[in-house]
């Protein structure tokens, strides 16, 4: 949460500050603020909202200068307002933070007697401490700094006696480097520095990263250089960009069928699932006992398509676990569990911290990761990446139905593995999963019918999706998605579990998105189904082709293709995103930036 970036070079840093934060702007969207070194020394504007708040305001105001800092904000600690926005300035120091600092209250007792704050922040109290240890040594001072800050931080400082050069630190939140010709950079993430370069590093914990105008470099808390591991991005600019559609999220649900092939094939040998390239052995997936699949929000409903897949194709227990949840409730995981952690961003706060109990506890751990480099994936022992590209909506659409593919992938070769499947038949499994990766397609052709039936759900203030088994799962990535983004409040209930209380919810009209293209439960989901049309309940039904259904029991019919149960999910998902994007689309709200919400949550 809110994304951060520095810059010293050739180049006026406003303009690079205000592009970079363009591209962070996923991050937090609450406030905006650059500061620049110019001649009259560090200049700062802020404003409340988003970068074009911002991006108005510097009409008013032109400065020159090129090393800077700039930060977009997710309100944590201070409401929203001009005076919380970042950077924050106090005495020489001026900088901006990504994080949560815990023991702001000791560091004031300690530090600010007869200082007086202009902000609600603990970034404030940072910049007093900076301030205070600062004795023209910048290195000196942040060393001295993390040994007393406690919490997660990624710090990009300026110091007002150093000109042209950016100091960055970070524990926990994430901040990455690069140098380019026009400069040397750094950020919360890629997309900021993807202009100048597809060439970068994660800065490690525990290092200084000093940007120079002509140079970067890394030291280590005790002075050593540190050489950086360099990292390459395989896509460029117009990836992260929205391509002549009016918003991300509907460019990256049409970039899924891409996205599943570039995640699918290069794990395929000889028809086969196969993870030789990314090193991952079948003997982790032998001597295993449990499997543990831990993620928060839409990660989490990947993870229980999973957990019915691999419970059903290799009859081992899987237990979905909410991060943070799981991470406080001391979880009975071993050396004979296998914990997937699953994440788009690799850096969500709590499935991290549940990588590192269940490491702490000797469990095998495997993540299931989109971005290239980011802590999750850097710590875990084994990494499947996903090949979404870069997802820069809210609301992850791409990054789950690649999520469910490696899932799949997954099931395949422990089904392989463990003697459950023989290898025809994951053969065969393949081919079914390149038939749902193409009727992503077919679900995309229903666009314009789905923008249609959407006009019945924006006046709407309470919805429910209903599900079995992997619908159920499919429910719960629907329901968080309109929620999201429509702002209509909606459960997803377990079909057979709605007569047990919620179902005195369904009165005249109320919207039930029931799903039920799983044929094995299709019979009970059609009875759950007249049961709330019963009670005027509105039904938008989906499943497969070619079923049977009674027109009595729906208003609007969607299909799938005619898949075997396992296949269904990614074109159902697709559906379920539509019909999310386009009422949130009817009801005129930001699509891409709904309020309250940041893509990357890095604090708890
Ligand atoms: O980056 P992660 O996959 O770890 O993020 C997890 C959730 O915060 C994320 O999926 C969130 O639920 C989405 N905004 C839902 O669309």
């Amino acid at each position: 949460m809110c994304g951060i970036i520095g810059f010293s070079g050739s180049l006026e840093a406003a303009d690079v500050l205000v592009t970079g934060l363009e591209q962070l702007e996923y991050r937090g969207y609450d406030s905006a603020g650059i500061a620049v070194q110019s001649k009259q020394g560090i200049q700062s504007v802020k404003a409340v909202g988003n970068v074009g708040a911002l991006k108005e305001k510097l009409k008013e105001k032109v400065f020159h200068g090129s090393c800077g800092i700039g930060h977009t904000r997710w309100a944590t600690h201070g409401g929203v307002s001009e005076v919380n926005a970042h950077p924050h300035q106090f005495g020489k120091i001026t900088l901006i933070h990504n994080g949560i600092i815990e023991n702001y209250k000791e560091i004031w007792e300690e530090y600010g007697a007869g200082k007086t704050l202009v902000s609600q922040t603990d970034t404030e109290i940072a910049a007093l401490l900076f301030d205070k240890l600062y004795q023209g040594k910048p290195e000196e001072t942040i060393k001295k700094a993390v040994s007393i800050l406690e919490g997660s931080y990624a710090f990009c400082i300026i110091f007002e006696d150093i000109p042209d050069i950016v100091y960055c630190v970070r524990k926990v939140s994430p901040l990455v480097a690069a140098r380019a010709k026009e400069g040397s950079f750094v950020a919360s993430d890629v997309t900021a520095l993807i202009a100048y370069t597809q060439d970068y590093f994660v800065l490690p914990e525990e290092t200084i990263l000093v940007l120079k105008q002509d140079t970067l470099y890394l030291e280590d808390l005790d002075g050593n250089q540190v050489e950086p591991e360099m990292l390459h991005v395989n896509w460029d600019t117009t990836a992260a960009q929205k391509n002549g559609y009016p918003h991300y999220m509907i460019k990256e649900i049409h970039e899924q069928a891409e996205a599943l092939r570039n995640t699918i094939l290069p794990r395929i040998k000889d028809n086969m699932p196969n993870f030789e390239a990314e090193q991952i052995p079948d003997s982790i997936f032998k001597g295993i006992d449990q499997i543990k699949i831990v993620a928060c929000g839409t990660a989490m409903h990947a993870g229980m398509v999973g957990k019915v897949l691999l419970e059903k194709r290799v009859r081992i227990p899987v237990g979905v676990e909410i991060a943070s949840e799981f991470r406080y409730q001391n979880p009975i995981i071993n050396e004979k569990t296998l914990v997937i952690v699953i994440s788009q961003s690799g850096e969500t706060i709590d499935t991290l911290a549940s990588l590192r109990l269940a490491k702490s506890k000797k469990a095998i751990t495997l993540a299931i990761v989109n971005v290239k480099g980011s802590t999750i994936a850097r710590e875990s022992d084994y990494v499947l990446y996903t090949h979404a590209g870069p997802e820069i909506a809210v609301a992850s659409t791409k990054a789950y139905t690649v999520q469910i593919a490696a899932l799949v992938l997954l099931t395949m070769r422990m089904a392989y593995v463990s003697g459950m499947s023989d290898i025809e038949v994951i053969k065969k499994d393949y081919e079914l999963l390149k038939l749902a990766e193409e009727a992503v397609h077919i679900s995309l052709a229903k666009e314009e019918e789905i923008k249609e039936l959407t006009n019945i759900l924006k006046e709407k203030e309470d919805l429910f999706f209903i599900g079995r088994g992997i619908d159920y799962a499919l429910s719960c990535e629907g329901s968080i998605k309109l929620k999201e983004i429509s702002y209509i409040h909606s459960e997803a209930y377990a079909a057979g579990e709605l007569k047990h209380g919620t179902i005195s919810l369904i009165t005249e009209g109320v919207p039930v998105i029931a799903i039920a293209t799983q044929e094995s439960v299709y019979a009970k989901m059609i009875s759950n189904i007249r049961e709330v049309r019963a009670r005027g309940a509105l039904v938008i039904l989906i499943t497969q082709e070619g079923v049977e259904v009674e027109p009595s029991i729906y208003n609007y019919h969607l299909t799938i293709p005619k898949l075997p149960d396992e296949f269904t999910p990614i074109p159902t998902a697709v559906l379920l995103q539509l019909i999310a994007y386009y009422t949130s689309v009817h009801r005129g709200l930001n699509v891409d930036q709904p309020r309250n919400l940041a893509k990357s949550v890095t604090v708890e």
